[in-house]
């Protein structure tokens, strides 16, 4: 198959890509470093001429809902014109557990990506996953006033991202399925704990308080609404697997 990964740079669209190549498909990846924009759509109809299946990992490290809401409307809006133009078969879409439960902040974008796609004419899947493992040093390195690293009071059971692209090129191997069945990690862990271990595995210093996030968001975090349902599929791979194969600060 030729799969094209919107994303393709990032945490897990190279993981994507990787995955994709190692298993004989020709690869495309569409991001600004690859002199595609699909928010401007410049260079995104020819990126995709011949492409049997598009897999969306795009994204922007914001926080405001609607900074998040117009980039995933106007990139998916432009992915499924260009698709439909290019004759691309399958566009899938990687989101996260529990939007539909908590559609606030990023969350609500994300649940606007999804509508947008399910309106489309181009046949698609959503795979919804828990948070990476990758999530903890992520919230490490954006929340932080100097030497204080505010985190937000969270249950989650993360997943390995290798485990998400498998996933992923799986679906892209198949027929178009609509809402696939979500993806989670093997155990469920405190966000605090897990970002107290990635500093100190990285020998950061500093201060980490826990943190009641206001509303319903917060409270959502915390009272395990962003959970997998029973029924989710569950990766093997742990966080602390995944950590002790992190480098060591
Ligand atoms: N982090 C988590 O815990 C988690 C959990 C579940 C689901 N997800 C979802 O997974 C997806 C990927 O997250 P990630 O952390 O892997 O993302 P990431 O590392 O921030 O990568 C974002 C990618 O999007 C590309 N991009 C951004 N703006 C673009 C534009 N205008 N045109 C073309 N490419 C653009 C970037 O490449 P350039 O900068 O070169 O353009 C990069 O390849 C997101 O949709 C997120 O909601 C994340």
């Amino acid at each position: 198959m030729d799969i094209a990964i919107a994303g393709g740079t990032g945490v897990v669209g190279a993981e994507v890509v990787r995955v994709a190549q190692a298993r004989g498909h020709a690869t495309r990846v569409l991001s600004r470093s690859a002199g595609v924009d699909v928010r401007t759509a410049v260079g995104l109809e020819n990126a995709l001429r011949g492409a049997d299946a598009v897999i969306d990992t795009l994204n922007i490290p914001t926080l405001s809902e609607k900074t998040a809401k117009q980039f995933f409307r106007t990139t998916t809006t432009n992915l499924l014109d260009a698709e439909r133009r290019a004759g691309v078969a399958h566009h899938i879409v990687l989101s996260i557990v529990g939007v539909d439960r908590v559609p606030h902040g990023y969350y609500g974008a994300k649940l606007a990506q999804e509508e947008v796609t399910a309106a489309g004419d181009v046949p698609w899947t959503v795979l919804r996953v828990t948070q990476f493992h990758d999530f903890a040093a992520q919230m490490h390195a954006r929340l932080s006033f100097g030497p204080v690293h505010p985190i937000a009071h969270m249950r989650t059971q993360p997943v390995d991202v290798t485990e998400v692209a498998q996933r992923l090129v799986d679906l892209a191997e198949r027929a178009p399925q609509g809402r696939a069945r979500d993806l989670a990690g093997p155990r469920e862990e405190d966000l605090a704990e897990m970002m107290r271990a990635w500093a100190r595995h990285r020998g950061m210093r500093g201060w980490l308080p826990r943190i009641r996030v206001p509303g319903a968001f917060g409270r959502a975090m915390r009272d395990g609404t962003l959970l997998p349902a029973p029924d989710a599929e569950r990766g093997r791979i742990a966080f602390s697997q995944w950590l002790s194969a992190q480098p060591e600060g």
